[in-house]
Parts: structure tokens; C-alpha cells; sequence
């Protein structure tokens, strides 16, 4: 399964990647993961990256084409993937498109998850990572279970709060959806491979209702 999905910050990409990679056993390619991995290493990356990212810009197409060039190039990725958080911008769309191309590995849906804006903000303050296993809670609505505080997965409970889940970062973060990534809306559906998603309520609904709609999509 090769697919993309879309959504505004918060919209639960990354929540809904981590269920579907067990179902579709393929890997969730996020590009927002690979690049705080990055400025975590103290990469060169990571150091050039980490500013745009803290004010809720998005990082150069260049840069993120290359990225997902080498990522996508992986021995896992060989059967398919999940794409959460990329493409944002038309040119990446298009680098993406002629990339999968040329390996004769075409897109077979791109999900737009679509929740109100009033809702992201809640989401997105809520919002902490298991630094160790990687998985996403909500102190609001996806509270993990006590002890430990990642839900059992980690040794070491070690709850994080991203830095640009700050409001006045988020405002800037939903400002640059509009404008740069909304558009890909269009891209997608002029291309007969966009499905729309209600992605409110709850998780499980959320992901019932994501599988429904990518049934009988394979190419
Ligand atoms: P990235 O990490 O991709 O952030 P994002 O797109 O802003 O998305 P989020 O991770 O914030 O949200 P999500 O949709 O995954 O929601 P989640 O499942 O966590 O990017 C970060 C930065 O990196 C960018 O700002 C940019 O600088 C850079 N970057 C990354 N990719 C780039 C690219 N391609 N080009 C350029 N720059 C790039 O859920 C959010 C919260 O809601 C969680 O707490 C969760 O528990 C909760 N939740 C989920 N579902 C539900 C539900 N149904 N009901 C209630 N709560 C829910």
C-alpha cells in the first residue's frame, strides 16, 4: 500500500500511521519524526532544520526531497508506505509523483483527515511523545494509562511536550497548512486519488472509518 496522508497539524496523521502500519505492513515514513531525529543527533540537518521547525515553517523542498529520496530508497520501504507529513507543497507533490515514477510505484490514495481548526489547538497543547517508544498521547483525550506513562511499552517512561506545540506556534503552523498545503487538496482530487476522512471522535471510529476508505484502492 503507498499512500499519503493529509491533514492540518493535529489532524491525527501520525496517530492513525502507527495503526495502519500493523494492517498494511508497511512502514509510517514522517517526515516531522526524521527530521526531530535529526536535530536530536545534532546533525548538520538538524542543526539547519531546527530553527524553521520551532517557528512553524516548513523546512526547503530541496532538502525534503532528498530526504524522502533516501528514505523511500530503504529495504522496508520497498513494499509500500505510509507518507505522514509529506508532501506539504506542490513541488514536493510533483518531486514525489516523478520520483515514484520512475520506479513504476505510483500513489494509490492520498487521505485528507479533516477536523475543525477549534479542535487542533486542544489536540496539538495536549499533545506528548514517549521519547522512548515514540507513542503519541493526549493529557486531554488519549490520556496513557498510569503506571507506567507510556501505556507499558517503555522501561523508561519519558513524556515530552514538542517545542512547537506552543499556541503561538501553532497558530504560525496552521497559517503555513493554509497557505502551502491546502493546495494539494485540489492537486489530489484532479488526480482521482484523494478520499476525505472525518477524523473526529473517536481514534478507533477515526481508523475504521480511514481503513473503509482505502478499501479496494490498490493498483
Ligand atoms: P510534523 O511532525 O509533520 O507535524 P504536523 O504535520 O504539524 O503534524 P503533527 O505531528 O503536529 O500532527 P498529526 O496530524 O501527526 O497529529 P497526531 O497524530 O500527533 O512536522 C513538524 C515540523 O517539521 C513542521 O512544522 C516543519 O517545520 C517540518 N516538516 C515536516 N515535514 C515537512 C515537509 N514535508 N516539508 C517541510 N517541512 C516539514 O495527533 C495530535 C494529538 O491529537 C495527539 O495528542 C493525539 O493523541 C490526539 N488525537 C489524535 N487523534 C485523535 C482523535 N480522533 N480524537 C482526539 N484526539 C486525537
Amino acid at each position: 500500500m503507498r499512500i499519503v496522508l493529509l491533514g492540518a497539524p493535529g489532524s491525527g496523521k501520525g496517530t492513525q500511521a502507527q495503526r495502519l502500519i500493523d494492517k498494511y505492513r508497511v512502514p509510517q515514513v514522517s517526515t516531522g519524526d526524521l527530521l526531530r531525529a535529526a536535530v536530536t543527533a545534532g546533525t548538520e540537518l538538524g542543526r539547519r532544520a531546527k530553527a524553521t521547525m520551532d517557528a512553524g515553517k516548513l523546512v526547503d523542498d530541496a532538502t525534503m526531497l532528498g530526504i524522502i529520496r533516501e528514505r523511500l530508497g530503504q529495504p522496508d520501504a520497498a513494499g509500500g508506505f505510509i507518507l505522514d507529513g509529506f508532501p506539504r507543497t506542490i513541488p514536493q507533490a510533483d518531486g514525489l509523483a516523478a520520483l515514484l515514477q520512475s520506479i513504476g510505484q505510483p500513489l494509490e490514495a492520498v487521505v485528507l483527515m479533516e477536523v475543525d481548526r477549534d479542535k487542533l489547538f486542544r489536540r496539538l497543547t495536549g499533545r506528548r511523545t514517549c521519547r522512548t517508544c515514540g507513542r503519541v498521547f493526549n493529557v486531554y483525550t488519549a490520556p496513557p494509562p498510569q503506571p507506567p506513562p507510556c501505556g507499558g511499552q517503555c522501561a523508561t517512561p519519558d513524556l515530552f511536550h514538542r517545542p512547537d506545540d506552543s499556541e503561538a506556534t501553532i497558530g504560525k503552523r496552521l497559517e503555513v497548512y493554509e497557505s502551502q498545503t491546502r493546495p494539494l487538496v485540489d492537486y489530489y482530487r484532479e488526480r482521482g486519488l484523494l478520499a476525505r476522512v472525518d477524523a473526529e471522535g473517536e481514534i478507533d471510529a477515526v481508523t475504521a472509518r480511514l481503513e473503509a476508505a482505502l478499501a479496494g484502492r490498490r493498483r
